[in-house]
């Protein structure tokens, strides 16, 4: 019997950054394009100054909605945008500095959202640590898996309004 072999799709990324990340967005958009995935902008579209939270949340919603599989968000440090994302449920955003973080992040936290930092990491760096981040899959490890649902409790936590 002849047996046809797929190729398992690539993530289709959701990506969006604030005027501190524009340059190193639209790097990312080229590397991610040569790579073979599929992406969806999520602005800014230009330097000019303008809000990390707007696009932050852009990105998280679509990861969370299920439109995109993985998100990144870019920032000046990687912090504001990535505190941003991780308030939509279901989103686990880590910022990340090198490609041990970002394997790592992926394998113990299964992060769905990758938040760099433009004004701390050189593009080049930026990509080796996309590459890694979109080709590690998380462990499945049970104490990893264990607190991954610990942290989801917590977004299910009644609160007083
Ligand atoms: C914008 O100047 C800068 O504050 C922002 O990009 C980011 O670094 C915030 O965390």
């Amino acid at each position: 019997m002849q047996t046809v072999e797929s190729k398992p799709r690539k993530a289709k990324v959701a990506i969006g950054c604030d005027h501190a990340g524009f340059e190193m967005k639209e790097e990312l958009k080229k590397f991610l394009l040569e790579a073979g995935y599929e992406y969806k902008d999520f602005g800014t579209h230009n330097s000019e100054s303008t809000d990390y939270p707007i696009y932050g949340q852009a990105v998280a919603e679509a990861v969370a909605s299920g439109e995109c599989d993985r998100g990144i968000v870019i920032c000046g440090t990687g912090i504001g945008i990535s505190i941003a994302a991780n308030k939509v449920p279901g989103v686990r955003a880590g910022a990340c500095y090198n490609t041990d973080m970002a394997r790592i992040s992926r394998e113990h936290n299964d992060t769905n959202v990758l938040a760099l930092g433009a004004r701390i990491t050189a593009i080049p760096f930026a990509i080796d640590i996309v590459r890694v981040w979109l080709e590690t899959e998380f462990s499945h490890g049970e104490r990893h898996t264990r607190r991954i649902k610990e942290i989801t409790e917590i977004e299910n936590v009644k609160r007083e309004t």
